[in-house]
């Protein structure tokens, strides 16, 4: 029998940053307010095969040994989602081959949630998901995929729908019972209350649930979750929201790239969702987009309709080698490794792989 082949490889990225997308790169996001620099945050620590902080927060619940894969309604459909095309899109995870590859998380976000009943559990919206949640589950689960569901550790979403602030183990436990496979958890009308204080009980009431649910944990970065929520959460949002622009991909980038000591199997960090296929940047943008998350370890969650993709967005997708990277076992998070040319515009980003050939 041939023996296995594990060794531990490197692989690279070669990124030029155009000129003409340079012009366009402010920072759309806000920076970290600046503090002092805790050591293993200095530039000799962040290097490629430093993994000192690698697993050292890991959940070990069993779920996100590599990063989660599969879509999101927020970027293409934002408010303007129902079952229908919850139901369609996972049946075009399936038809394109899309779900073969791993994008198995089919995920709903904000705005499926009217409101609260008397008895004060949440119901979806009767004029977009009239057959409920527990129905959408049992479609999805039927091909195979795992659904997600959206709240917020505030008293409203984002879009003002109902909140799960306070209201953690009614949430929890009405999630379990519909079979939510998992749950972003937004960080709007906060009530100014600190994240380290409201993400930990959605935490408790998911555990005490019973089912095991993947916890998206979407604080935005505000409060460095890098350094604590890798103790409640499988992935954690390092940054604000992108948009389908150069300058905001690669501004995300670059702030997810500070906290990449911290990823591992069990937790990653979260440079938001996919744009690939939205329309708002080149194949070539598009395709770097994509190799970026994935040697970021990032979630490689979809965020165009992939019932209407062109064959372009399905190649850069579908690319294997990339994927492969991606859901490396080993899930060091690749990083930015070398600067250089004008305004930094030459760049190279690499990471170590376990290679098992
Ligand atoms: C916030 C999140 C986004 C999305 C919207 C929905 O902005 O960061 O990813 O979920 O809310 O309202």
């Amino acid at each position: 029998m041939a023996r296995r082949k594990i060794a531990l490889s490197l692989y690279t990225l070669v990124l030029t940053l155009s000129a003409v997308s340079l012009a366009f790169a402010v920072r759309v996001v806000p920076l970290m307010q600046p503090h002092e620099r805790p050591t293993f945050l200095r530039p000799t620590f962040n290097r490629i095969f430093d993994t000192s902080m690698y697993g050292i927060l890991q959940l070990n619940n069993g779920l996100a040994q590599t990063p989660q894969m599969g879509w999101n309604s927020w970027n293409f459909f934002a408010c303007n989602i129902n079952e229908t095309v919850i139901k369609e899109t996972a049946d075009a995870l399936i038809s394109t081959g899309l779900a073969d590859l791993g994008y198995v998380y089919v995920n709903i976000d904000d705005c499926w949630c009217q409101t609260r009943n008397s008895e004060g559990q949440l119901v979806p919206d009767p004029k977009t998901f009239p057959s409920g949640i527990k129905a959408l589950a049992e479609y999805i689960h039927g091909k195979g995929l795992k659904l997600g569901i959206y709240s917020d550790a505030g008293a409203f979403t984002c879009q003002v729908r109902p909140g799960s602030l306070y209201h953690e183990n009614d949430d929890a436990k009405l999630f379990a019972s519909w079979d939510v496979d998992y749950l972003k958890y937004d960080n709007c009308y906060n009530l100014g209350i600190p994240p380290k204080e409201r993400y930990p009980p959605m935490r408790e009431a998911l555990n005490a649930s019973g089912r095991t649910i993947f916890y998206s944990i979407c604080e935005w970065g505000v409060d460095d979750p890098a350094l604590w929520a890798g103790k409640l959460g499988n992935s954690w949002r390092t940054t604000d929201d992108i948009n389908d622009s150069w300058a905001s991909m690669t501004t995300i980038a670059d702030l997810n790239d500070k906290w990449a000591a911290f990823a591992g199997p069990g937790g990653w960090n979260d440079p938001d969702m996919l744009e690939v296929g939205n329309g708002g940047m080149s194949y070539q943008e598009y395709r770097a987009h994509f190799s970026i998350w994935a040697l970021m370890k990032a979630p490689l969650l979809v965020g165009c309709d992939v019932r209407n993709m062109t064959a372009e967005t399905f190649e850069i997708l579908s690319n294997e080698e990339v994927i492969a990277v991606n859901q490396d076992p080993l899930g060091v998070q690749g990083r930015k490794v070398s600067v250089s040319g004008t305004d930094g515009c030459y760049q190279v980003w690499a990471g170590p792989y376990l290679d098992i050939g």
